[in-house]
């Protein structure tokens, strides 16, 4: 049984936020942030909303957009790293409420920026082993609310949004859907992207959680040399396990985190730039939205045609990373 995405969607909020407006309380410019990564805005969410309300609107508009009603949905996995809750309940059983998904089993699952990938391959597998027939799955973070506006290395680098596939079991004998993912993971780098606070090793109750420990803290340089270590590396892999060669993609929808990690994995990789969809100075990096953002817009563009070959690749905290390779 193929797993093939039937239809893909967004939603970001409304409030777009320029570079300039945060050099007017940040020691920073809008030429160092689009001459560092490439971001030229991010959308913020306002204090009303949290992530469920964003992959709530995205989960709604995959749905209307495939014509499937929500009581046909298996199973609900929102990709996060920013839940509504610390721990539960989970945001999948949030939307899954609102949605009237009254049939669906709901969970979370928590990679980073590489959520959306390893929640597809999640997905994949249900559908692959016989255990779903319809899944949603999204990806949904709200960065803003974790960022220390304060510190210039990381605030500027995020933006909030949601993306969603609806990922249907296809029995015809055809070549579409997902074909084969690499998941990976590195805990020996978990400290260099944290947010200690609140967990059961810094608990809040026990007065054991200072605030600086509430908000995202990231070794940048780090975390950018594994990035371009592992990009540059991994897709190949991707690839080669399929059983397909770089010439047989059409499309690298990488996560977009900075548009130099990007830059610098595809000159070490010797892959054409060209081949790279990058969106990344509108939305910032939206962590587990990025990729189904990405290839949301991409599929409006009708850059997306039936029979391309996709190959996704991810990195974040965790530290996590991998990809999947998608007959579009
Ligand atoms: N504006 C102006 N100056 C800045 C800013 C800013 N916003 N941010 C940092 N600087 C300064 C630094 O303080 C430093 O100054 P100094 O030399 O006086 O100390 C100087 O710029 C250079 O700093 P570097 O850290 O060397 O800058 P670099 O070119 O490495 O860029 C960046 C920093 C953009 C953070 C880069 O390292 C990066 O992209 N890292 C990866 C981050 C990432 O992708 N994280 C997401 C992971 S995914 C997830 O799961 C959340």
């Amino acid at each position: 049984m193929r797993a093939v995405i039937r239809a893909v969607d967004f939603f970001v909020p409304k409030r777009k936020m320029a570079n300039d407006e945060l050099a007017a309380t940040l020691d920073t410019s809008d030429e160092w942030i689009r001459s560092h990564t490439g971001i030229g805005y991010r959308h913020i969410a306002d204090s009303s909303q949290a992530t469920s309300d964003l992959a709530y609107e995205a989960c709604r508009k995959v749905l209307k957009r495939a014509g499937v009603g929500a009581e046909k949905i298996d199973l609900v996995l929102v990709a996060t790293a920013t839940a509504d809750f610390l721990g539960f309940p989970s945001v999948a059983c949030i939307v899954q409420d609102r949605l009237g998904a009254k049939n669906a089993g709901a969970m979370d699952v928590v990679a980073g920026c590489t959520g959306f990938i390893y929640a597809l391959e999640t997905a994949r597998n249900y559908i692959a082993g016989g255990g779903a027939r319809n899944v949603l799955v999204a990806g949904a973070d709200l960065l803003s609310r974790i960022v220390d506006w304060k510190d210039r290395n990381t605030c500027v680098l995020f933006g909030d949004g949601a993306g969603a596939v609806l990922v249907s079991a296809d029995p015809a004998d055809g070549e579409r859907g997902v074909l084969r993912s690499v998941l990976r993971s590195d805990g020996s780098g978990a400290r260099l992207l944290e947010r200690t606070a609140g967990g059961t090793r810094f608990p809040f109750a026990e007065g054991g959680a200072d605030p600086l420990q509430a908000v995202l803290r990231m070794d940048g340089r780090k975390v950018y040399n594994f990035a371009v270590k592992v990009i540059s590396e991994g897709i190949g892999e991707l690839i080669e396990k399929g059983g397909f060669r770089l010439e047989d993609v059409s499309w690298i929808v990488p996560h977009q985190a900075n548009a130099r990690i990007i830059e610098a994995a595809a000159k070490r990789a010797k892959i054409p730039l060209r081949k790279f969809f990058v969106n990344i100075e509108e939305y910032a990096n939206t962590s587990a939205a990025s990729i189904p953002i990405a290839l949301s817009e991409m599929s409006t563009r009708g850059l997306l045609k039936h029979g391309d070959l996709i190959a996704t690749f991810g990195f974040g905290a965790g530290l996590t990373y991998g990809g999947n390779l998608i007959r579009w």
